[in-house]
């Protein structure tokens, strides 16, 4: 069937709007996959002409139907488990035994790994298989395995974890014997096991802000973008490449697919490892002689997990006494609203050894030391904070958000309870709760707090920037939240 013709400017323009919003440059091969799309959102949402349309995709948010439609509609979302031998033999016995090697030597037993672009999640899920194949102690790690993507609808299916048998035919025969079972609809099902193991959340390469302690894409041992840029615009590729470089911990990693080419300037900041047809990345640190000195509190050796936090300018008033010193702190907001946490850190340090203390500047320093990944020395930087001021709520917030990356859910989940018992209309502690809520199981209660989120976020006016999430507004977290609640949504409409 020849698909629908559409007026070249209407085309043009909506390829504009599709590069805007996602970063996707759509090539001549899939125009008539755009038409098709374009002609069955007309009619199923009853625009009059393809104008109409237009007008109200312009309009629309990012979360409105017809906006989820076309992107469902123009993403390619193909996937299966165990792509790429090349890079899933390189991850079984070369990375991660050593990756998990010297977390034990550390006695540290975390990991971190975000697959962006996830599709219906077989990436993550292959990573979780692998894991669990090193892992003869899986229980006893703390694994942060996190899946995002723009398609709503991708991310539901990744939820649901069931797979046509096209979608397994890499997978190692071990590994569907352990973690797959055969289904009367003719589907396989991913264990409920290995489901507890990953999450998955709403996220757009090109409009969300990355690294964030909020979407959990912070201080990574590992990215993985596979078959994502190949559809990229390249100047935005850059963009994204430059994000993912602040997400990973120091001598991070990250993986794109073998036909993810990318230009040798995008590769600033990383050493290239190749595989035969693949390749990995490896983040290179700055030299001693070009990295700022870390400031004298911290000690030599610092404990693990690394967490980053996104620090962003007060919008909120302040408590009285942060209000009567805060315009002597501009330098120091803007250092951590640069991100030159170290900066910041000397800074601060500066003030304190010229006889300066109070409340903020301890709060200031938990955020740096976050940053900088010294999840333990910012949680004592944050409660040597609330023993000064333990009324302020962005103190309990950021509290909450670094106990998360420490998984010490219980006390995270009190340090939410907290912040909102100081303020509840707190759009992000909702959010964090909602989440950490559904992590537990505890899904009503989740879907409850989310909503609550969302309720106060559309009620709140749209520009308002959010504290604690650097270049979020409102708007923005109302969309995310809508895709998110979308995404928990059960396909058949039934409450699960
Ligand atoms: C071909 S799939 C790749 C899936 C998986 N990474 C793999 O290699 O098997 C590409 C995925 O990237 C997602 N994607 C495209 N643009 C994106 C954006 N701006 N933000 C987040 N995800 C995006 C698509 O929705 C799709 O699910």
């Amino acid at each position: 069937m020849s698909a629908p013709v559409l007026h070249p400017a209407i085309e043009e323009q909506l390829c504009l709007l599709v590069r805007e919003r996602t970063g996707i440059r759509l090539l001549d091969h899939q125009m008539d996959n755009l038409r098709r799309t374009v002609a069955e959102g007309r009619a199923r949402f009853g625009h009059a002409d393809e104008t109409d349309y237009l007008t109200a995709l312009h309009t629309a948010r990012a979360s409105s139907p017809e906006h989820e439609h076309l992107i469902a509609g123009i993403t390619v979302g193909e996937s299966y488990f165990f792509r790429d031998q090349a890079q899933m033999d390189w991850l079984r016995e070369e990375y991660l035994p050593r990756l998990i090697a010297r977390r034990r030597e550390e006695n540290n037993l975390y990991l971190r790994i975000w697959s962006a672009g996830c599709s219906d999640g077989q990436e993550l899920y292959s990573l979780a298989m692998l894991l669990a194949e090193l892992l003869p102690d899986l229980e006893r790690w703390n694994l942060h395995l996190l899946g995002t993507d723009l398609n709503a609808a991708a991310l539901s299916r990744a939820l649901r974890g069931r797979y046509s048998e096209w979608s397994l035919r890499a997978t190692p025969e071990a590994a569907r014997q352990r973690h797959f079972r055969w289904e009367r609809d003719h589907t396989w099902s991913i264990s409920a096991g290995l489901r507890g193991h990953v999450h998955f959340a709403y996220l757009n390469l090109r409009e969300d802000s990355f690294p964030s302690l909020l979407s959990e894409t912070t201080a990574l041992d590992l990215v993985l973008c596979r078959n994502v840029f190949i559809y990229f615009d390249p100047a935005i590729v850059a963009d994204v490449m430059h994000k993912f470089h602040a997400c990973l911990a120091p001598g991070g990693h990250l993986l794109l697919g073998a036909s993810d080419l990318i230009d040798s300037a995008t590769l600033d900041g990383f050493t290239l490892h190749s595989l035969g047809n693949a390749f990995y990345l490896e983040r290179m640190e700055p030299t001693q002689a070009s990295a700022p000195e870390i400031a004298p509190a911290a000690p030599a050796k610092r404990p693990r997990p690394q967490v980053a936090v996104q620090v962003a300018v007060p919008a909120h008033p302040a408590p009285a006494s942060a209000a009567a010193i805060l315009p002597g702190y501009t330098d120091i907001i803007g250092l951590l609203g640069r991100e030159a946490w170290n900066d910041a850190l000397a800074a601060i340090d500066a003030r304190q050894a010229g006889g300066e203390d109070d409340a903020l500047l301890r709060q200031f320093r938990a955020k740096a030391l976050a940053n900088l990944g010294h999840a333990r020395d910012a949680l004592e930087a944050c409660d040597a904070s609330l023993a000064l001021d333990a009324g302020d709520k962005h103190s309990h917030f950021l509290r909450a958000l670094i106990l998360l990356e420490l998984h010490r859910l219980p006390a995270a989940e009190e340090a939410l309870r907290r912040t909102l018992y100081l303020d509840r209309n707190f759009v992000e502690a909702h959010y964090q709760l909602g989440l950490l809520q559904m992590r537990r199981g505890a899904r009503q209660s989740g879907l409850k707090s989310m909503q609550n989120a969302l309720a106060i976020a559309e009620r709140a006016r749209p520009e308002r920037r959010l504290h604690d999430a650097a270049g979020r507004d409102h708007e923005r977290m109302a969309s995310i939240l809508r895709h998110e609640l979308r995404m928990y949504e059960p396909e058949d409409g039934s409450r699960r």
